[in-house]
Order: structure tokens, then sequence, then C-alpha cells
């Protein structure tokens, strides 16, 4: 018996006295489990709500009215994800609810023969099929399509820019990703309003409980559908050259028949366009809901677009468009602890995964700027993982950024919203909004219509999200360094840094962003707090915020991000600042001293009346302290200091440059990475592909092997297929691409990871490090 987590055998759930009602593994039902029906509306408009009960209480359960075991919390679900064999896809696609004899002879009479996809396929043949047909599901492959999917939003709104009223669905969420679905397959517009029909029909038949009076009508469509998906394609095999997912399709089958067969073809075809439109076009709708529903998150993404591909994330998050998808137990598992028998169907509910506090900090709340948005299972994970999650983020970016820049003045309006009951696919069936034509900021300038901003195709960089914070309060120090303290506008904790780890700041509408040390302590959840030391030299940014802040003033904030990290498992630090540099080294001190870890902190300036922290730095490491001031003859004599290398000491420094370079003199005798000073750039990870050698990559949860050539980075190869990875600064210095390590020697040429880090090979940062022999193995 293969086991997801380590609990005791014993069924854990106290299942409460609820008669006769047993589970396949004779366990008793409790009454929740017994109620579980997912057709039922109050499901339909909340899933994770409707499940809450589950993922505190219990997990995994067994559904009687279903017959299916039913999961909830995201480590479980994900690790069901990452196991395809011991968790079949076969029965993704089945309908969940048998239809009758009527019905499967109306099928029957369209020969309709619906085979496996990628969606629903075991191994060995879906990763067989799903590498031969991905490229055109690349970020590089993506572009390409962008202005289509542009075009095509900002026709339909023209189309009611000027009513002041609309139904978002029915006037443009709905058909604008069938469009673009069927640009995307290759397939001919003609037939749209016959293909809208019949894609709901599908859903209904795979997902939903249609009535014994509607299933007949339900197979009809469905038939339809499948003969004009058949009669499109032939259409296509008379020329399959050109764009389109389909055509490529048809062009891979002359080169590998047994992959792509006509079957596959014809099941794929309609697959697609289900998966291409309908996903997308309630994932919009189910974005744009929330966004209105929260109006100062709305407000935020009008004034800053840079926010759109984070915001639409954490929509994906907190209200995406697949609640819940299916599996077959191949074998006898335990999930969370449960039995679960070989044969026993899986409902796994990812939308209440999207919501477990064991993953997600306060999952309810809608926060536009969560750092771990992207982390959610709407797009599922691992092999199966959706592959047209890209051209769906772009879409929901796209249509995102033209509503707000065209309609910023939108509202929802009263209304009650319904959903087509099914398990899985969920957006609102109708989205009615309203607005004051005469306020469309495109009658006072047209230009606006201009302005694009640039689509993110692929996951988002946590760095990239900006954030206004409120100055609590601006405190001159001695040295002319003005001390800034950052709250949250509204009371929310701030968010969590480590020493050495510094915010970007915007200095008003200047156009200069500067980078700060935080200081202070980590602990405190309230404020950020940086020191500004006014520079004579400044090209304006300290300058600017000198003169410019003061207490109740705004600020544009990103980070923080550390490319300067403390390596908390040191035996001994130096810890060495020059002036201003105490901000990120006074830090470390404070976590050393709180670690219990042998230090000393030698802090220089050219008088004690000029030095910042002075007071408080004395008061927190009394003898460790060690002040160095020039007017008293008092240097710190870096040769005595450091003169003999010492086994298991780091040391840490900030400060002018000269300082550094003398630094780096010294500790020439030094393992190489005993001395860490902030980087701002690094070139240690420039792909030089003379010297390069390539080598091989295993993504153990995707089923993927890469070859990274010696002309390519890490990042480049995962991001060809389709793997998602953050990234931000592609030089080695963030952190932000870091990617775990199963087997295999990593050549670590970043700047982040600590030795101790380094040694343990667990990770690695994709977009500059390379396997120092032969292969990797990653957890991705
Ligand atoms: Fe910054 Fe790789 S993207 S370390």
């Amino acid at each position: 018996m293969t086991s997801l987590t380590a609990k005791p055998s014993a069924c854990p759930i106290d299942h409460g006295a609820l008669a006769g009602l047993k589970t396949p593994t004779g366990c008793p039902v409790s009454r929740k489990a017994a109620e579980f029906d997912p057709f039922e509306d109050a499901y339909q408009q909340d899933p994770p709500e409707y499940v809450r009960w589950s993922r505190e209480q219990e997990p995994v359960f067994y559904s009687p009215k279903l017959r299916y075991w039913v999961v909830t919390r995201y480590d479980d679900i994900k690790a069901i994800f990452r196991d395809n064999l011991t968790f079949s896809p076969s029965i993704a696609l089945e309908k969940i609810t048998p239809t009758g004899e009527e019905a499967n002879q109306v099928l029957a009479s369209y020969n309709y023969a619906m085979n496996r996809t990628l969606v629903n396929e075991d191994e060995p043949a879906h990763m067989a099929r799903r590498r031969v047909l991905m490229a055109p599901f690349t970020p590089e492959a993506l572009k390409e399509h962008e202005p289509m999917v542009r075009e095509a939003a900002r026709a339909y709104v023209d189309r009611f820019i000027d009513d002041g009223r609309a139904d978002l669905v029915d006037q443009m969420l709905w058909e604008v990703p069938l469009t673009i679905a069927l640009h995307f397959l290759g397939v001919p517009e003609e037939d749209m309003d016959t293909l809208r029909q019949y894609s709901i029909a599908h859903t209904v038949n795979t997902w939903g409980r249609p009535k014994p009076e509607e299933q007949v009508a339900v197979a009809h469509a469905v038939g339809n559908f499948w003969q004009l998906a058949g009669k499109i394609l032939e259409k296509m095999r008379r020329d399959p050259s050109g764009p389109g997912w389909m055509k490529y399709g048809i062009r891979k089958q002359a080169e590998h028949p047994d992959v792509v067969t006509d079957s596959y073809l014809h099941s794929m075809m309609m697959a697609g366009i289900v998966a291409a439109h309908e996903t997308t076009a309630n994932a919009t709708a189910n974005a744009l809901k929330l966004l209105l529903q929260h109006p100062s998150a709305w407000r935020e993404i009008c004034d800053d677009p840079s926010l759109i591909p984070n915001a639409v994330e954490e929509c994906l998050r907190h209200n995406g468009s697949v609640a819940a998808w299916r599996r077959l137990a191949t074998k006898d598992v335990k999930v969370g602890g449960i039995d679960i028998p070989a044969g026993a169907k899986l409902l796994i509910v990812m939308s209440s995964a999207n919501h477990d506090e064991r993953h997600f900090e306060d999952p309810d709340l809608f926060d536009i700027r969560r750092d771990n948005s992207s982390d959610h299972l709407t797009f599922g994970y691992g092999a199966h993982q959706c592959m047209g999650k890209n051209l769906a983020r772009m879409e929901l970016q796209i249509f995102l950024e033209e509503l707000t820049k065209r309609l910023p003045h939108m509202r929802l309006c009263e209304q009650k919203f319904t959903y087509v009951p099914n398990t899985s696919f969920r957006g609102p069936e109708h989205l009615w909004v309203e607005w004051d034509p005469a306020q469309n900021p495109e009658r006072r300038d047209p230009r606006l219509l201009d302005t694009v901003h640039p689509v993110r195709i692929g996951e988002p960089s946590r760095h990239a999200i900006s954030r206004t914070m409120i100055v609590e309060s601006a405190t001159r120090l001695p040295g002319d360094v003005l001390r800034l303290r950052l709250k949250s506008p509204d009371g929310r904790p701030v968010p969590r840094w480590t020493p050495g780890a510094h915010i970007d700041i915007e200095c008003g509408d200047s156009g200069l962003s500067r980078q700060y040390s935080l200081c202070g302590d980590p602990d405190d959840a309230r404020t950020l707090e940086i020191a500004v030391l006014r520079d004579p030299d400044s090209r304006g940014g300290s300058r600017w915020l000198h003169e410019n802040l003061k207490a109740g003033d705004k600020v544009k904030v990103r980070g923080p991000r550390n490319h300067f990290r403390f390596d908390e498992g040191a035996q001994k630090v130096i810890l060495i600042a020059g002036g201003i540099g105490i901000t990120p080294i006074g830090a470390m001190a404070r976590r050393a001293r709180q670690l219990g870890i042998d230090y000393e902190l030698h802090y220089s300036g050219r008088s004690r009346a000029c030095m910042a922290y002075l007071d408080e730095l004395r008061q927190l490491h009394g003898e460790r302290l060690q002040v160095h001031a020039s007017d008293e003859g008092g240097r710190c004599d870096f040769a005595a200091l450091l003169g003999r290398p010492q086994a298991g000491v780091q040391i840490y420094a900030c400060g002018p440059v000269r300082m550094l370079e003398a630094l780096e003199q010294c500790c020439a005798g030094w393992p190489e990475d005993a001395l860490r000073v902030e980087h701002f750039h690094s070139t240690r990870g420039t792909l030089d592909p003379s010297k390069e050698q390539p080598f091989e990559v295993e993504l153990k949860d995707s089923g993927i092997t890469l070859q990274v050539p010696a002309d390519q980075t890490l990042l480049a190869a995962l991001r060809g297929a389709n793997i998602d990875v953050q990234s931000d600064c592609g030089e080695g210095l963030c952190g932000s691409c870091e990617v775990r390590v199963l087997s295999g020697q990593v050549d670590h040429r970043d700047v982040v990871l600590t030795r101790a880090e380094r040694d343990a090979n667990s990770k690695m940062m994709a977009c500059c490090s390379r396997a120092a022999c032969g292969k990797l193995v990653l957890e991705l």
C-alpha cells in the first residue's frame, strides 16, 4: 500500500453516529459527508465555503450521494496530482452522472466515440503525446497571439462601452475566449454560435446532473458537437498548413502516426474547444466579479496595471473556474491517513485546497499582493497540469487591462448569481455591470487607447508587486540620516523580511526608484524601517526622500527581497559596517544575538557624532560592538582583524566601495565565500556557451526529462517546457527562481545561497546554476 501522509492507519475521524451508512471500507459515514452534494446551490455559490467543515475536520471523506471519495486539503491534493500512476486521470472526463439508455442510444446514433485526450489518459501514452503537442503552448509561441487577443477584447468592449450597462458574460466574456480558442486551435469562426451551445451541453453531459428528461436533448447537442468537430477536422486536413494547434497536431501526425492518431485528434478537437474556451470564460467572469466585489482592489489595478498579473493569480486562487477534478485509485492507498481502496473514485476539490490555511495565510482574504497566490492548484499540478495555463493567463491579463483602462468606473449591478450545476467548471451565468458613459475616460483622452501594458506570459514574479505604504514616522538621525518607518495603510501586518533584505522605494512621480536595506527588528510585524543617508552626490533619490517625506505620506514600495542573506547555520560571524552600511549589518547582529551565534560587530564612521543607531547598538550588543571613529584615530585594522583565515567563520560587510575593496584584499587567503557583501549586480552566472556543458534535467513531478544545451539556462529550458518558475533578476541575485533538487550535483553560480545551503545541495537558482556533471533531478 502507498502512503501519502504518515498518519496512523486507523480511521482518525470521529464520524459520529449516523445509522446505517458505511464507506466501501466499512467505516461509518459522518452526517456532513452523507449530506455532501456538489450539485446543491451552496456548492455552486462557494465551493471552498461549502467544504470548510471537511478542510477543518474530515479532509478525506466518502460521499454516498456521489459515490466518490472527496479530498479537500492542499497537501493531499498536490500529492495526488504528483502521483499519476497511483491516481489515474482516466476518469477525469467520465460522466459524473451516468446517463440512461435512451441518451446513450442518441449518442451512439451520432457515432459519438470520445476517446482519451491529454486530460484523461495514463502513462506512457500521455507524456509521449504531451511532448509532441506542447510547443504551441510555450510562452515563446504564445507571444504571437497577444495582438489577436487584444484586438478581440477591444472589439467587444467597443460594442457596449457607450451603453452604461452590460452583461459581461453574454456580451463579452463568453464569446471572446471562444473566438480566441478557435483562433488558437485554427478553427474557422463561422460556427461560433452553434459551438457555444454544444460546449455548454458537453459540460452538463460530463460534469453535471441532467434530469432524465434533459438527458436526451443534451445527448443530441453532444452528438452534434462531435460530428461538427469531425467535419472541421476534415476541412483542416485538406490544408494543414498555417497556424493553429489542431493543424500543428495534424502535421505532427505525419511524423508520429502512432502517437497522434485520428481518433485522438477528433477527441482533442472537441475537448480542446471546451478546455480553451469555457475554463477561461468562467475564470474571467469569476475574476471580474471578485474584483468588483472588492472595490479597493479594483481601484488599485486601475491605478497600477503592473499589479494585474498577480491579481490574476489571486483571482485564480480565490475563485478559480475549475473547482474540482477527478482521479481513480489504481491500488490501495492512504490519503490524509484514510484508507482508499483500489478502484475508488476521488473528487479532489482544488477550490478548497486554494483556501487551505495550512498553505495560504488568511486564505479567505482576497489579497492581490499575496506572494504565493500562484501556488494555487486551479491549473492542477505535475504531469497533467493544464497545458493552456499561459494562454489563459494572457487572456485574463489583457481583459483586465482593457476593462480597467476603459471602464474604471464600472460597478456591479444588484443581482443574484447563478451557475450551471456541475462539480468542476464554475462561473456565473451572467455578470451585470453598470457605469456612467459620460465618465468614460477615453471620451476625455482618446490617446488612452494607445497605451498598452506588457503582458507577462508565465508565472508572475512576486517581486514585481508594488504596494502603497504610509510613512508612520520620519526622524532625523545623526550623520544626515533620515529614519523612515513605514506601515500598511489598512493596519495589516507588513511583509515579513530577513536580515540583509531591502525594499525598492519609488520617489514620488520623479521616476526614480531606490533600494534601501531594511533595519530594525524583523519580528516587528507592524512597520518596516529604512535609514536613508543624504548623499551629496545623489542623483536625486536620497535628496527626494529627505526633502519630501513626512509622517502620513504615501509611498510605493516593492519587496522585501534579499540578495544578502545571513547564514543562520554559521558558527561565528564577523560583522563589519561602514557608515550607513550599518543598516543590514545591524539587523544581522540582532539575529546573531537572537540565535546565540558567536559574533563581533565592527562599526566604522568619521566620528561618533555622525554614526546612526550608535546608542541602540551599544545597548543591544554591549562588548561585542567595537566602534571605530576616524576622528579618534580608531580606524578598523582589517589586516589585523582578518590576517589569519579562521575555519567556520563568516564575514558580512556593507559600506563604502573602498572599504569593501580593502576587505576583499585582506580576505584573499580565506575560503572562497567566507566574505559576503551585498551585491546589486553579478556576472557569476553569465552564460558563456563556449565554456558550458549541456546537461539533463529530470522533472520528477511533471514526468518530463529535458536537455539543457550549452547555450541555454535551466530557467529558459523550463520555460520552454511550460513549467512555472518565478524569476526576477535573472542573474542569481534575488532567489526568486529557486527550485528544489532531489539528486545530482549542482554547479552553484548565484550569490544568494549560503555555503551551508550549497553544501546541502537541495536547492538551486534556475536562472544561472547548472549541473556540475551529467544530470539533475528536480522537484518540479
Ligand atoms: Fe533572481 Fe534567479 S531570477 S536568482
